[in-house]
């Protein structure tokens, strides 16, 4: 048998979705992007909703809008995708790295408190593999101290604080429709905003700081006058394809988040009694999204002294996991120590060992929607007899 990491959901209706835009001719940032912004929006309580071509482009969206710049300090978690970090740095501002729980993988908010400086302009709380960060802690540091808080919730579909949905909390928050998320696009990403003054700057500078989206432009009488652009904008805009595909992806998505929190807690309970591998931790009050069902694999108590070793023998297990055909990954990367990091910012591994025993440590199960029982029977069948 063989277990993918993932595999994306789609049906009839996606494949009917994405041609609709070649028969009317419109295939970018149309009415399929306008409805798929609507049905995004309804679902996480967001006021304002708007498309982009990836989450990285959406963080990016939104620093640009708040005016984050050159001397600016960015606080981002040191276990995350690299694009959490580059974003700050695309705005010439600086990331300073803060520290994650690797029994959470989340940042911890006392790493952040005291990664603080007066130059701390924002902070991006990132809700790793759909559990979320800390919000309520996250902004009674941040708002008393007029930082902005933009959530990376490239993880985060469906996850939720009580009945809040992330992207909700902060100044703004991206999503990502990646093929690895739990609803994608190929590429594409979406950003939830409260402030409808800062949605109206984010939708212009998608679309090259236009005033006026070509779409409303085109809706009525003296379309052949160009609007006037008043920013520095981008392109980011989302194609009507990949509008459409949302839409229909959307359709789907209390099924999808319905099959990866039933397949989450049966993983919890199949592996209850394996010692060696620590399930997601997930607090009470708070609705974990599911993005991926990451472990940490601890045949003795991690510390980082014993991280190295531990972390050959993961690799060791992964590798003969592979060989019987059930695909595991590391969670994520610790930023601290991707070469442009590390010599751009002279740093090294021991510098934050929370986010070094997370990658050296995580392990990432299969979980995708249609994932069957066999096939998850499968995997902890496999990783009962390889390990530890
Ligand atoms: C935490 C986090 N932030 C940002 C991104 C970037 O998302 P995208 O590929 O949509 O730009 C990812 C993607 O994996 C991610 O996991």
């Amino acid at each position: 048998m063989r277990v993918p990491i993932t595999k994306p959901l789609f049906d009839d209706d996606d494949r009917r979705a994405i041609s609709l835009p070649l028969e009317t001719g419109w295939v970018v940032q149309g009415p399929q992007v306008a409805e798929f912004e609507r049905r995004f929006a309804a679902f996480s309580g967001a006021p304002h909703a708007l498309a982009c071509t990836s989450c990285t482009t959406g963080l990016h969206l939104a620093l640009a809008a708040l005016g984050v710049g050159p001397g600016d300090e960015v606080l981002v978690p040191a276990f995350t995708w690299v694009a959490t970090a580059n974003v700050a740095l695309y705005c010439g501002a600086t990331p300073v790295l803060c520290d994650v729980d690797p029994s959470t993988f989340n940042v911890t908010p006392a790493e952040i408190e005291r990664r603080l400086t007066p130059r701390t302009r924002a902070v991006i709380p990132v809700h790793l593999f759909g559990l979320p960060a800390d919000m309520a802690a996250i902004e009674a540091l941040a708002r008393p101290r007029d930082i902005f808080i933009v959530e990376d919730a490239a993880c985060g579909f469906g996850a939720r604080i009580g009945d809040r949905h992330v992207g909700t909390f902060g100044h703004a928050g991206a999503f990502s429709f990646h093929p690895r998320k739990a609803l994608t696009t190929g590429e594409g990403g979406m950003v939830t905003t409260t402030d409808a003054a800062l949605d109206t700057t984010m939708r212009s500078l998608r679309d090259h700081g236009a005033s006026k989206s070509d779409h409303a432009r085109h809706g009525n009488a003296g379309a052949f006058l160009l609007p006037e652009f008043n920013l520095l904008g981008f392109n980011y805009r989302m194609t009507d394809m990949q509008g459409a595909l949302g839409v229909t992806q959307m359709a789907k998505a209390d099924f999808v988040q319905a099959r990866r929190t039933a397949l989450a807690a049966r993983y919890d309970a199949l592996l209850a009694d394996v010692a060696w591998l620590r399930t997601p931790v997930v607090p009470a009050g708070v609705t974990h999204g599911w993005q991926s069902y990451v472990c940490l694999y601890a045949p003795e108590d991690p510390t980082l002294a014993r991280t190295a070793e531990l972390s050959a023998r993961r690799n060791a297990l992964m590798l003969k996991l592979e060989e019987r055909g059930v695909s595991t990954r590391q969670g994520t990367h610790a930023v601290h120590t991707l070469t442009y990091y590390a010599r751009r910012f002279d740093l090294h591994a021991h510098d934050y060992p929370g986010a070094h025993m997370a990658e050296g440590l995580s392990l990432t199960l299969p979980l995708y929607p249609t994932m069957t029982e066999a096939e998850q029977d499968y995997v902890v069948e496999q990783l009962r007899a390889c390990g530890p």
